[in-house]
């Protein structure tokens, strides 16, 4: 079986309906279930004997131990993390616990199952980190994208976070021969996207009419990635990639926050028109910008193609269309997770803010 932290996340959950889809091997869900953790993802798996969840935190080291021994997984597959760039700037202190902290427990309980194993286990067994291409700080314009040697110049409390479990996953590996793969991926989208972040946060607020949040002057560039895309990317490395290396992964999809959201306004007015008439866009507001927001991302993703294979299957335009529609046939799934500390949320990051 194969342990994954995180699984009830936006990517996790995506990960784990895909592998248990294509494959037999068992999964070992381990996942906190902040705020970002759902389990609703994961309703169809019910009563599947290959999904095993436990409720937990990768800082509980003890736990961890308890559950590599007792369930021997040949892999670990690390989604778990604290995400949101905005959150970070509120309050860094759980994206150091989680994301540095947490990425150390889980390191040292799964060195340790690791050391006790038997040696073709052992040779066998990875670790692989999912990370993300903030890491690498912020392009200007003409700048050539981010590949593996790339120095890292993260930006945000969030991204220096994921910096440090970048280099301590790194650190395992040349210290201790342990067995880890890294991917650096840039910014994902598709089903069960939490609407906090800016895709799935525009969708649901056109439908209920409420004003659509464009940072400064919306210029600010992303690589947008399908989620698919990224977990068959994940699942590639996992079977192929090279010990000790990083990969990038990318959808070779640069847009403009303003075109993306442009993009949706477009493509909600064709298939939920306003009853009122008019354009979803009339709801474009422009805020005061994220502090420090980095300008522009973009991902060189050729060394995950030469050396595994692996291309994106999902075209911005063709991706786009699959998660509009997949909002638009769960109205329920945004409505129970905009509920309780969502509300929250929204005021500390939108209420008080500038236009
Ligand atoms: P998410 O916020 O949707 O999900 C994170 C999951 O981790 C949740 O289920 C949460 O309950 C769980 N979790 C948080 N703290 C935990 C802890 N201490 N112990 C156990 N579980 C915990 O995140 P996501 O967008 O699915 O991202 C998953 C991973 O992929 C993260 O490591 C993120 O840095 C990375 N990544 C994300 C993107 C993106 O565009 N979303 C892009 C590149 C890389
Ligand atoms: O690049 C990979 C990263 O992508 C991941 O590591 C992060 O976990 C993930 O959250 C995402 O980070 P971003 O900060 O790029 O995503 P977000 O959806 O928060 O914002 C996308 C862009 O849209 C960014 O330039 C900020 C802008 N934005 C966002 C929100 C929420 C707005 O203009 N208005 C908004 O209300």
């Amino acid at each position: 079986m194969i342990f994954v932290t995180g699984g009830a996340g936006f990517i996790g959950s995506n990960f784990v309906l895909d592998w248990l889809a294509q494959s037999d091997e068992a999964v070992l869900n381990y996942d906190k279930l902040t705020y970002a953790g759902n389990l609703q993802n994961l309703a169809s798996l019910q009563g599947d004997a290959r999904h095993v969840f436990v409720r937990g935190d990768i800082c509980d080291q003890a736990q961890v131990l308890a559950l590599f021994r007792q369930h021997q997984p040949r892999a670990v597959v690390h989604f778990a993390a604290e995400s949101h760039v905005d959150r970070s700037i509120h309050g860094p202190g759980e994206f150091i616990q989680t994301n540095i902290n947490g990425t150390f427990s889980l390191l040292e309980a799964a060195r340790a199952y690791w050391s006790e194993l038997a040696d073709g286990e052992k040779a066998a067994f990875r670790f692989l980190h999912v990370s993300t291409d903030e890491v690498y700080g912020t392009l200007g314009p003409d700048d050539a994208p981010f590949s593996e040697t790339t120095p890292y110049a993260p930006n945000s409390p969030y991204s220096a976070s994921k910096a440090a479990s970048d280099h301590l996953v790194r650190s395992y590996h040349h210290t201790y021969g342990f067995p880890t793969l890294t991917t650096n991926c840039s910014n994902n989208y598709g089903p069960y996207h939490f609407p906090e972040k800016l895709i799935p946060l525009i969708i649901a607020n056109a439908q209920a009419g409420k004003p659509l949040p464009i940072y400064g002057d919306g210029q600010q560039v992303r690589d947008w990635l399908f989620v698919s895309d990224h977990c068959t990317a994940i699942r590639r490395v996992l079977a192929e990639g090279r010990l000790g290396e990083t990969y990038n992964v990318g959808g070779w999809n640069e847009k403009a926050n303003l075109d993306v959201v442009h993009t949706l306004c477009d493509m909600l007015d064709t298939l939920k028109p306003k009853a009122g008439g008019g354009s979803y866009r009339d709801q474009i507001t422009y805020v005061k910008d994220r502090p420090g927001h980095d300008r522009r991302y973009a991902i060189d993703a050729r060394k995950l193609e030469r050396e595994l294979g692996w291309k994106p299957a999902e075209t911005f335009e063709t991706g786009i269309r699959k998660t509009v529609q997949w909002y638009l046939d769960n109205p329920q799934w945004v409505a129970d997770v905009q509920s309780g500390a969502y509300a929250n949320w929204v005021e500390t990051n939108y209420n008080n803010r500038e236009q």
